[in-house]
């Protein structure tokens, strides 16, 4: 297990790039404390830190997209809100002590997988607009 940035998953926008493989090195911290078995409280943090820095993503995404008037804005936005509710899902479990093997392992590859379709997917057409576009 494990997320790791790669050069093709650049979509050619550098703010959105950049903050892209900060994700991912916040979920490679997660997935790391995860794995080593850390305390609640670090793990708890941990995904706070990753939610907020998320929430922040999706902000500069989507001011970007009405900048531009990107003709899928709203699928793109309810992609963004399902993911976040998501997150706010197991920031519960954790906060409920619903915390276990499993569940950390459902979270790792809900993050992971998610993230990586995301950006292959909708973000990519997003920096193809937006380069056709500028
Ligand atoms: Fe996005």
């Amino acid at each position: 297990m494990g997320i790791s940035w790669k050069k093709r998953f650049e979509i050619g926008v550098e703010e959105i790039d950049k903050q892209h493989k900060e994700l991912f090195e916040q979920t490679e911290r997660l997935l790391k404390a995860c794995q080593e078995k850390r305390g609640s409280e670090e793990l708890e943090s941990l995904l706070e830190f990753l939610g907020n820095y998320v929430q922040t993503h999706f902000e500069t995404e989507e001011k970007l997209q009405k900048k531009y008037n990107y003709p899928d804005y709203k699928e793109h936005k309810k992609a963004h809100n399902d993911f976040v509710k998501k997150i706010e899902e197991f920031k519960q479990e954790f906060k409920e002590g619903k915390k276990n093997v499993a569940s950390l392992m459902r979270l790792n590859r809900t993050i992971t997988r998610w993230l990586v379709n995301h950006i292959k997917k909708e973000d990519q057409g997003l920096g193809d607009y937006i380069k056709g576009n500028s």
